[in-house]
């Protein structure tokens, strides 16, 4: 039998690390759960108003989406709780080292394998949030996560999905089953 839960919730979501620079070339970087792909090369985020990431973007129109890993959950988590207004090294605090992308305007964590780099298309303020709309004109990922025809290998990377019940990370599992194909056994 299903009972009813009141208290609204949608999990698990992604963990993206969004990679900017300031107006003098400083990094940051911060934690944002509420994002994901929109269409077929888009990506929507909705980042408060005060982050110095949402200033930074507005600023430069560019931007970084790193996927959180396990090996690095520590770190990926400092970067959303600590502000870089507040906090100006703070990448260094927590051990991340950067390299500039060459497609845009933004930094690349060195230690995250997989970097999405993004324009933006459009910002929107709703709901007290700024909705951050970027094209995906670049991805970065290390050599010992792509598989030998040229793809992300998901198995190797590490990848984190935010629980937001128990407001914890949990480590990405192994396949299940392969999309649109295991489910043609009912054809
Ligand atoms: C798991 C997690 C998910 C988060 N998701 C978001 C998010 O989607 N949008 C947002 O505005 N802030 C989010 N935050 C909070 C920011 O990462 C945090 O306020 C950060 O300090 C902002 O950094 P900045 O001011 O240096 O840009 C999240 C924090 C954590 C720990």
């Amino acid at each position: 039998m299903k009972k009813s839960i009141e208290k609204p919730f949608f999990t698990p979501h992604p963990v993206l690390i969004i990679g900017t620079y300031d107006a003098n070339g400083v990094p940051n970087a911060m934690n944002a759960a509420w994002g994901g792909q929109i269409g077929g090369s888009q990506i929507s985020i909705s980042l408060g108003a005060s982050h110095l990431t949402t200033a930074n973007i507005k600023l430069n129109k560019e931007f970084t989406v790193a996927y959180a890993t396990a090996d690095q959950i520590a770190a990926c988590d400092y970067v959303g709780v600590a502000s870089g207004n507040n906090v100006p090294d703070k990448l260094e605090k927590c051990g991340f080292t950067v390299t500039k992308s060459d497609k845009v305007n933004a930094p690349v964590i060195d230690q995250l394998p997989v970097t999405i780099e993004c324009r933006v298309l459009k910002i929107t303020e709703e709901f007290n949030e700024c909705i951050v709309t970027g094209e995906i004109v670049g991805i970065k990922v290390d050599e010992d996560v792509i598989t030998e025809d040229g793809k992300v290998d998901v198995s190797k990377a590490g990848f984190v999905v935010y629980d937001t019940v128990s407001k914890c990370y949990r480590a990405v599992g192994d396949s299940v089953g392969a999309a649109r194909s295991i489910g043609r056994k009912f054809e």
